[in-house]
């Protein structure tokens, strides 16, 4: 098969399209032909050796890619052999996801709703497991300002119709104006450019002084800081992740959403089987802004470094 080894860590020219032996899938795994693959921004910090684990983890060869969809062509001793032709999406345990065939554990495969297109499956996978859990944490209520940093972005994207949906009032944030249409069109009240000096004021001008209830944090740097004064005395801040490069350190006036631990297997399955659920009722809706051929893996991680995207960033093999 061919898949886009990462050779080591290092610019998106360390992703490479290779030939490999076909993966064969132990007791208890499927094979997926993988249709689709998600990219997620943060195997852009892993390949760079920025990622969580830092450069603790292994140096590579890898193959990056965390969530695929496609049939299920093979399947190993003791797993459920019903599997067997089912169009489904499933993580991949981490590794293995940028390439023809991939491997998983059959108790992660999901079978595609109804209704639900399989990249639009793909990218609810990890963005929409996510999204579903902030917003749970977050409790958001009717009528609550709520305010989503990198609102066009894969996590971002959702969080805005998660927290609109619960009826809450969306201010979303990202840089320049191309992203405001798509945002509006997503639910949010307003769209604040990020970019612009001076931004988080014109956030607490649109709440009337009061500033925001809810912060949901994924950029963190300066970005974070600024999103952070935006928000009213004791309102709560969920801080997810650092596309900038840096955590957002909270500053004691508000109350920072606990993240209780990281969800079980079996809750992370229950999670993206709730996102594509309420894809399949219609109520959420994930933005499919770019996709990319294997060759083309490390022009998609230039892309999505050059903040040059919108919305699920996905690789069609
Ligand atoms: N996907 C998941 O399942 C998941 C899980 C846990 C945590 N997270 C975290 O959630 C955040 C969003 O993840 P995502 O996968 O949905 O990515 P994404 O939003 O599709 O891409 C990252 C976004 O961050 C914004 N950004 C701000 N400053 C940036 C910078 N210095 N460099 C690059 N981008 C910058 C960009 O939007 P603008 O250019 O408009 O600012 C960009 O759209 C990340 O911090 C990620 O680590 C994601």
């Amino acid at each position: 098969m061919r898949a886009v080894v990462m050779e080591r860590f290092g610019g998106p020219e360390v992703l490479a399209v290779r030939e490999l032996p076909d993966p064969v899938p132990e007791p208890g795994q499927v094979l997926v032909a993988v249709e689709c693959a998600g990219i997620t921004f943060v195997e852009t910090q892993v390949r760079a050796g920025r990622g969580p684990a830092g450069k603790r983890s292994e140096p590579g060869p890898r193959v990056l890619g965390n969530g695929v969809g496609g049939e299920v062509v093979a399947v190993g001793s003791s797993a459920d052999r019903e599997l067997l032709g089912t169009t489904v999406v499933t993580t991949t345990g981490g590794t293995g996801g940028y390439a023809e065939l991939a491997v998983a554990r059959a108790c992660d495969a999901i079978p595609v709703p109804e209704g639900v297109p399989l990249q639009d499956a793909v990218a609810l996978l990890a963005d929409g497991r996510t999204a579903v859990l902030l917003h749970r944490r977050a409790q958001v209520g009717p009528g609550e300002w709520v305010l989503v940093e990198a609102a066009g972005g894969g996590v971002g994207s959702l969080l805005v119709q998660l927290a609109a949906g619960s009826g809450a009032k969306v201010i979303g944030a990202a840089r320049g104006s191309a992203k405001r249409e798509l945002v509006t069109s997503l639910g949010a009240v307003a769209y604040v450019d990020y970019a612009r000096a001076g931004w988080e004021r014109t956030v607490v001008e649109i709440t009337e002084g009061a500033g925001v209830d809810v912060l949901f944090d994924g950029v963190g740097g300066r970005i974070g800081t600024c999103g952070l004064s935006a928000v009213r005395a004791g309102g709560r801040v969920s801080i997810y992740g650092m596309a900038s490069g840096e955590w957002t350190r909270p500053n004691g006036q508000v109350t920072v959403i606990a993240d209780d631990g990281a969800p079980s297997p079996s809750e992370i399955r229950a999670l993206a089987e709730e996102a594509l659920a309420q894809a399949a009722a219609g109520r959420l809706r994930p933005v499919i802004g770019q996709t990319y051929r294997l060759a083309e893996a490390a022009e998609a991680h230039r892309a999505i470094e050059a903040r040059a995207t919108t919305g699920k960033t996905v690789l069609v093999p």
